[in-house]
């Protein structure tokens, strides 16, 4: 194929972008929407949104839409429909997170793709010996793990620092960590190192908090931090985006977590400036050098549907109620009547502030399930899954010794959390399901240390 590197972009080829989203004369009823995720495997209460996304049917049935397409006439579809049909997605995203412009979208894999692209350049700069050893990157502690090791691979294998804001967890307000982040920025400058690039979650996974991002941005800028990434994987669809809002350099959200695209896409946003960084597809093919965008748009052969989408995805939100916004705001509306319900049946506590959260909550386990391992949670996970048909994610959070801060229940320090999600085809019986579970698993056992050392 490597004939033509036109990829789409003859001259006598119209562009097709997409229509403006048509507002629905009927919303989605009820049973349509049970319709449209039917395939998901009866019988699992599946409160994990967070983790892997949803798509439905009818997105999944666009998605086999291109991929015949392309399988009809490959070399059709290449020369005149493929980097339209990505140009349309771009389109559709940069307007709904107010870019300025197309080309400030990229369509790529996942916020993992991303977060090398944004590292890999700076590894360059150490490679080139632009950065030494007082340079540093920034991160929040509970950064995504996968983000971690790109750090590590990038960063510290060149030579360079990192920096980690520790944020408290559970957590009461938005100031906690705008003055955790400042006594990271402090710490840094004093052990006399330059932030070359500050890491921000937009919303952190596990435990999953809502960040004031705008503000520690601003700050970053205050400060003279040179580049800003927010990882903000689990955004777009779960939270408003306004990546001029927000300021950052970088800014990368999946769009198959909470936007119902299939997997694998995100859209990695890099702010034109005078001094675009150098930025790069980690996979190198034809397009090198023409820019971000256009480099991601064909990085060899391979199903490029997922990214193909998103306008029929525009049309599957625009059948709710007030697009995607009101499903944000319903979403949001439901984990947290779901965690109020969730914490007072168990005499906890929610492990955020309602305000700090968006799709997803942290809500308190009894004391007395014992998790008190990281080994623990996962066995907790598992056990639910097994049996109870419940697919829920668990943190362990640790408590030092002596700690006098943690948060308490009737019985003892709450070490562990469900980070529970609503999406749209949740039922109000799928977190009675978890109610009950974690209930009958305190009143079998009385004390649960001996189920999960099973
Ligand atoms: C904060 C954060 N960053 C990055 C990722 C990685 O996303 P992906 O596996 O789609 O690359 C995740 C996934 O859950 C995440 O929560």
């Amino acid at each position: 194929m490597a004939e033509d590197s036109r990829n789409g972009e003859s001259t006598h080829n119209q562009l097709h972008l997409p229509k403006k989203p048509k507002l629905a004369t009927r919303f989605i009823s009820e049973p349509e929407i049970r319709d449209e995720f039917s395939h998901h495997q009866h019988g699992i209460a599946r409160i994990n949104n967070g983790s892997f996304g949803s798509c439905p049917g009818s997105v999944l049935a666009s998605q086999r839409g291109w991929q015949r397409r392309f399988l009809q006439q490959p070399d059709y579809f290449y020369y005149n429909t493929l980097r339209n049909g990505i140009l349309a997605s771009r389109t559709v995203i940069k307007d709904l997170v107010n870019a300025d412009d197309v080309d400030e979208i990229s369509l790529v894999d996942n916020a993992t793709t991303a977060a090398a692209i944004v590292l890999q350049q700076i590894g360059r700069r150490f490679a080139e010996g632009k950065y030494g050893k007082n340079d540093a990157v920034l991160m929040l502690h509970c950064a995504f793990q996968a983000v971690k090791k790109s750090i590590q691979a990038y960063v510290t294998r060149a030579g360079g620092a990192v920096i980690e804001v520790q944020l408290p967890f559970p957590v009461n307000s938005e100031e906690e960590i705008i003055a955790e982040f400042q006594r990271g920025l402090a710490e840094g400058r004093a052990n006399g190192k330059k932030i070359r690039l500050a890491i921000i979650d937009h919303i952190t996974s596990m435990p999953c908090v809502l960040i004031p991002v705008r503000e520690l941005v601003k700050i970053c800028r205050v400060e003279g931090v040179e580049q800003v990434f927010v990882d903000a994987a689990h955004a777009i669809g779960s939270v408003k985006v306004d990546v001029k809002e927000i300021g950052a350099d970088f800014y990368v959200s999946n769009l198959h977590k909470w936007f119902f695209c299939p997997p694998a896409v995100a859209f990695l946003y890099c702010r034109k400036s005078s001094s675009l960084p150098d930025v790069h597809h980690p996979v190198v093919s034809h397009e090198y050098g023409n820019g971000l965008s256009i480099e991601s748009s064909w990085i060899g052969t391979r199903d490029y549907s997922s990214q193909l989408v998103v306008p029929e995805v525009m049309e599957f939100v625009n059948r709710f109620e007030g697009g995607i916004e009101g499903i944000i705001k319903r979403n949001h509306e439901e984990v947290v009547k779901m965690g109020r319900m969730l914490v007072e049946s168990w005499e906890t506590n929610l492990g955020s502030p309602e305000g700090m959260c968006a799709g997803m909550i942290m809500v308190g386990l009894p004391s007395r399930l014992c998790v008190m391992s990281e080994e623990d949670s996962v066995r907790l996970r598992s056990h639910l899954r097994e049996k109870y048909g419940v697919e829920v994610p668990i943190y362990y959070q640790g408590i030092k010794d002596g700690e006098e801060g943690g948060a308490r229940d009737k019985d003892g320090f709450i070490t562990g959390y469900a980070r529970i999600s609503h999406q749209v085809y949740n039922r109000l019986e799928d977190y009675c399901k978890l109610r009950d579970a974690i209930n009958q698993i305190i009143e079998d056992r009385k004390i649960c240390r001996m189920l999960l050392t099973e």
